[in-house]
Parts: C-alpha cells; sequence; structure tokens
C-alpha cells in the first residue's frame, strides 16, 4: 500500500466513522502472540505461553471477521513479537481486503516473517520500538538499522516507539535526533508500572518512582524539554499536553481523566479471551465466564462495553496509557489526527 494510499485510507475512514456511520468500536488491537524473541525489563505483555495455545491463522480471521462486524476500522496487531507469527502476512492481507487500515507494532526483529511479506500484505503502519542506540539489554538502534533502512525504502509507513525509563533517558535527543533524520514520526511514553495486575515485580524495573525527589526532578526536566519539542516538531507525535502530564504524575497527583478503554475500541488475547485494554493480563467476564471473541455479538456488545469501563475504575485513573490511548489511539483529536496522517 502506498504512503499516499494509506493516508486517504484513513482520512475517509476516520471521517466515515466519525460523522456518518457510528460504529460501535473504532479500534481492535489483536495480540497475535504473548510469546517475544526479547527480553525488556518493563514489559507488561510478553508471557511464556506455548505457541499451540495461540489463535490459528483462521482463528485470527475470525476475530477480524467481529472486528469487522462491529464496525472497527483501525487494526492493531500486537504481542509479544508479531513478527514471530509465519502467518501475519495473511492476517494483514485479510484485514486489507476488508479495508481496515492496519498498523503493526514491533520490536523489528522480523525473525520469522520477512519485510517484503509484510509489505506487500499492505500493511499501512509498521510501528518499531527503539529504545536505546547501542545498549543490547535494551531494544536498539543498530539492531534494527538495516531492516528500519529497509522499511523506510518502500512504500509503508514507518514510525517510531521509544520508552523512557531511569536507563535510557540520558538518550532521548540522540533517539530524536533518529526522527528527523529520516523524517520518520515518533511516540514517546514513560515506562510505568500498569495499575493492572500483572507478572511482572516492579521494584526491579528502572521506572522513575512516583513521589521520589530525585525522579521527580528528573522528569520535570524531560517533560519540559519533550513538551517544547513536540510543539516545534511536526514528528512528535505524542500532544505538548501529553508531557506536561508526565509531571503531575510523577508528583504523584491523583490525575483526573477517565480510561476510553471499551469506549471505542477492543483488545482480543492471544487465546481468545476479550481484554480491557493491552495492560490487562486477565480477562472480562460475563455471566461469572470469561468472555471469547467467538461470544460477542451485536446484542452483548455494549454490555460488553459497560463491563470493560466498569473494570477500568480500579485503574483509579492513575495510569498514563490512557491519556496515550486518549490522545494517540481514540481518534478524537483532529489536529493530532491530521499530525498523525501527515507522517506517515
Ligand atoms: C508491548 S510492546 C509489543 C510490540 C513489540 N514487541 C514492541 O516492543 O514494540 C508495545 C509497546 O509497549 C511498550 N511497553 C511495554 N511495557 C511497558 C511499560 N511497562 N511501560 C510503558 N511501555 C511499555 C513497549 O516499549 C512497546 O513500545
Ligand atoms: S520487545 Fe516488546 S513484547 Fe518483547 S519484551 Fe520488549 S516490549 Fe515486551
Ligand atoms: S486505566 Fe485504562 S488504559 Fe490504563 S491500564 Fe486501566 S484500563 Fe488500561
Amino acid at each position: 500500500m502506498s504512503r499516499l494510499k494509506s493516508k486517504s485510507k484513513f482520512l475517509k475512514l476516520y471521517f466515515l466513522s466519525r460523522f456518518f456511520s457510528h460504529p460501535t468500536l473504532n479500534m481492535g488491537t489483536i495480540f497475535v502472540t504473548r510469546r517475544c524473541d526479547r527480553n525488556c525489563i518493563y514489559c507488561y505483555t510478553k508471557k511464556n505461553v506455548d505457541a499451540n495455545q495461540e489463535l490459528s491463522t483462521q482463528e485470527s480471521k475470525e476475530v477480524i471477521d467481529k472486528f469487522n462486524e462491529f464496525g472497527v476500522w483501525y487494526l492493531a496487531f500486537y504481542g509479544g513479537e508479531p513478527t514471530l507469527r509465519s502467518d501475519l502476512a495473511d492476517n494483514i492481507r485479510y484485514a486489507n481486503n476488508k479495508g481496515m487500515f492496519t498498523i503493526v507494532h514491533t520490536n523489528g526483529s522480523f525473525k520469522n516473517i520477512g519485510i517484503d511479506e509484510v509489505v506487500n500484505a499492505g500493511i499501512d503502519v509498521v510501528d518499531i520500538a527503539i529504545d536505546s542506540i547501542t545498549n543490547p539489554a535494551l531494544k536498539n538502534y543498530s539492531e534494527v538499522k538495516e531492516k528500519l533502512e529497509r522499511l523506510i525504502r518502500t512504500d509503508v509507513g514507518v514510525k517510531l516507539n521509544h520508552c523512557i525509563t531511569k536507563e535510557n533517558c540520558d538518550e532521548t535527543t540522540k533517539i530524536l535526533w533518529l526522527t528527523e533524520h529520516y523524517k520518520i514520526p515518533i511516540s514517546i511514553h514513560l515506562g510505568e508500572s500498569s495499575p493492572l495486575p500483572t507478572n511482572i515485580n516492579y521494584d526491579s524495573t528502572p521506572f522513575f518512582k512516583r513521589g521520589d525527589k530525585d525522579d521527580i526532578q528528573e522528569v520535570e526536566k524531560i517533560s519540559r524539554f519533550l513538551a517544547d519539542r513536540s510543539r516545534k516538531s511536526k514528528l512528535i507525535i505524542n500532544p505538548p499536553e501529553y508531557f506536561e502530564v508526565w509531571s503531575r504524575f510523577i508528583r504523584g497527583e491523583n490525575l483526573k481523566w477517565e480510561c476510553k478503554a471499551g469506549k471505542s475500541s477492543l483488545c482480543i488475547d492471544y487465546n481468545g479471551v476479550v481484554l480491557s485494554c493491552v495492560s490487562a493480563s486477565s480477562p472480562i467476564n460475563l455471566d461469572g465466564n470469561a468472555l471469547y471473541y467467538k461470544d460477542l455479538n451485536k446484542s452483548n456488545i455494549n454490555n460488553v462495553k459497560q463491563k470493560i469501563k466498569e473494570s477500568t475504575l480500579q485503574c483509579k485513573s492513575s495510569c498514563l496509557s490512557c491519556t496515550y490511548m486518549l490522545e494517540n489511539n481514540s481518534m478524537m483529536n483532529i489536529p493530532r489526527i491530521l499530525k498523525i496522517v501527515n507522517s506517515f
């Protein structure tokens, strides 16, 4: 898919969904796997599960059908590491044929599927996570440089995704240089502990700690810097206000935004259960049972959305992913949308 075609596809789908068709959902995320070839210390999504517990290619297509039935037009392939699935291109092609806008979030390893296969299947955007320039313990530019450059030479949209912790906060300027050098956009987020139960021991993660005097100073400095850069650069997708919230978050303020999970987005796990958001590790229950994608239908989808909304209350608005979802994924902010589209 050419970048121009992807841009117009995105805008068409966005405006149709916003002003004409009023779909039940806009955004769907599918965990095509929870396995990963890396081991990021902060990761809340990687799980060591057997490949045979994962949805088959056919089942993933059924998930896409369900999404399509509810009006999902923005489909994210998520993980774990999606490129460990050799059938990824099949699913991209399937979603593409249904007219959906597709994005894959990857660490750039492309171990079990080639770049060409993913590109030829018609992916709209490849989102590559880079946390460092050379540090081998982190997702680093040196390891993906060649693949990143190959992708940039194709006609698909390429963006970067960068997660800041104490371990790599001194590299932010260099990472921003990459986006300017390649003229590709970036979204930046702060490493954080999920407010939902996970299997991570957060004491050992290099996260900035809420309420810690030194960490507050450091994060305030970074957030001022990034807010300023975001005002000046078309390539930083997050709005300045998102970075400004980091300062309040790290000071431990009770942030009062409403989580939008479930409102217009739905997430399906590697084994087919319905999750409230990508940070959640346990399924949504309906009538006391874990809810599977196969159970979703037009008559219960509003109850499911209500259940997801209820489950978000336990997070007590303490999660930065919410602003991330709100600003980047909820598709409600038109200037922001245009910035995203222009950056493909
Ligand atoms: C979970 S990964 C899945 C896709 C792929 N493996 C990757 O690394 O991009 C998607 C994004 O979630 C981010 N992430 C994972 N754990 C996080 C955490 N505790 N805090 C903030 N971001 C996190 C990663 O940095 C990555 O950009
Ligand atoms: S590469 Fe992605 S999925 Fe894998 S451990 Fe790192 S953040 Fe998690
Ligand atoms: S507040 Fe919302 S986005 Fe954040 S972890 Fe909870 S449900 Fe997910």
